[in-house]
């Protein structure tokens, strides 16, 4: 078997892990070939293939990044551009693809299939916002640099009286913004799940100060005010999504308005999708690699792999597509106990 490989929508640490996951275990557990897609789906579209012996995945596992590149190019975009994509399968002569990608790129997946393509899913991303799985692998190093951000911001903060407000990606979903605000003590965080109220903030904030004079405020992207829309920058991506970013912004200077109290704000940005990935999303990413090329040994095509109750089972791509996996209640509510 000839299994093409493609890394696609925005990188995330660990991707170098699963790629060679990929590939080695193609090579040494099955005997197949793989070849390469460079820069996503677009490297398909292009014809711009190369070949992936073992030797070429040898010294990436802790690199971030991804050395196959990635981009957000929609392969179905229309008509012409699936009959490019499908006209380099023939070419090429592949005969599955694993797309290690976010929701975008396993939904792009899914449509794709429907023309015939084989296609086997890996999820990725740092939001941990796909539908079907437990975990997608890039997400505890992004949580791990907001934690050690927000550690770190708590001296100044402190010193200063100040409130700091630290702005997460995680798009629609409040999964980094929680979760590092819990395991970093963060006093307050507002997530998309929830939209917050100014006077409700506001008062918590006052309240708190009175007693701490500082306080640490973890925004995610996406958060809202009950009363308006999420912050975008105006632009859209391929996949015609809006692009996040500002919130954290809005909120120091509506808490200053309202409270008098000096904020700042750090916007953490792409430093949470760099760097080297730590150990969990090392072995989530191996885990699902290997998995990926069992699926397609066994013709499990159509799928992604999927973590369920801690195992790694593939599941049809048309159970994620077009949905958003949102923090739960339950988990908002420990991170509540903390506030204030
Ligand atoms: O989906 C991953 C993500 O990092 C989101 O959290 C963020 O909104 C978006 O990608 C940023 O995209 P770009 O790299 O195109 O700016």
């Amino acid at each position: 078997m000839k299994l093409g490989l493609l890394t696609s929508g925005g990188d995330c640490p660990g991707l170098n892990a699963a790629i060679r996951a990929v590939v080695r275990t193609a090579s040494e557990r099955f005997g197949f070939e793989c070849v390469g897609v460079r820069n996503g789906w677009k490297g398909l579209h292009d014809g711009d293939i190369i070949p992936m012996p073992p030797k070429s995945v040898a010294g990436i596992l802790a690199r971030g990044g991804t050395i196959l590149g990635t981009s957000r190019f929609n392969p179905v975009h229309d008509a012409d551009t699936v009959a490019h994509v499908l006209e380099n399968i023939a070419l090429h002569r592949i005969d599955g693809i694993i797309v290690i990608g976010g929701d975008g790129s396993l939904s792009a997946a899914y449509e794709l299939s429907k023309h015939g393509c084989k296609i086997i899913g890996v999820p990725k991303t740092i939001d941990n916002d796909i539908t079907g799985t437990d975990a997608t692998f890039g997400f505890y190093t992004a949580v791990q640099t907001v934690t050690n951000a927000i550690d770190s911001l708590h001296a100044t903060a402190e010193s200063h009286h100040r409130i700091m407000i630290i702005e997460t990606m995680g798009r629609n979903s409040g999964w980094i913004a929680v979760t590092a605000g819990i395991a970093g003590g963060a006093d307050m965080i507002l997530i998309p799940e929830r939209p917050f109220s100014w006077d409700r903030l506001t008062r918590q904030l006052v309240t708190r100060h009175e007693v701490k004079r500082f306080s640490i405020v973890v925004v995610a992207e996406g958060a809202k005010p009950e009363d308006s829309d999420i912050v975008t920058t105006g632009e859209l991506d391929n996949f015609g999504r809006p692009r996040y970013g500002g919130i954290g912004y809005v909120v120091a200077r509506e808490i200053e308005q309202r409270t008098g109290i000096s904020c700042r704000v750090t916007a953490l940005g792409h430093v949470q999708r760099s760097g080297t990935p730590v150990a969990e999303d090392r072995l989530l990413a191996i885990n699902f690699g290997v998995h990926a090329v069992e699926a397609a040994a066994a013709g499990k095509f159509g799928n992604f792999i999927a973590l369920r109750e801690g195992h790694f089972v593939p599941v049809p791509l048309s159970e994620m597509k077009g949905k958003t996996r949102y923090v739960d209640d339950r988990t908002y509510e420990i991170g509540e106990i903390f506030f204030g």
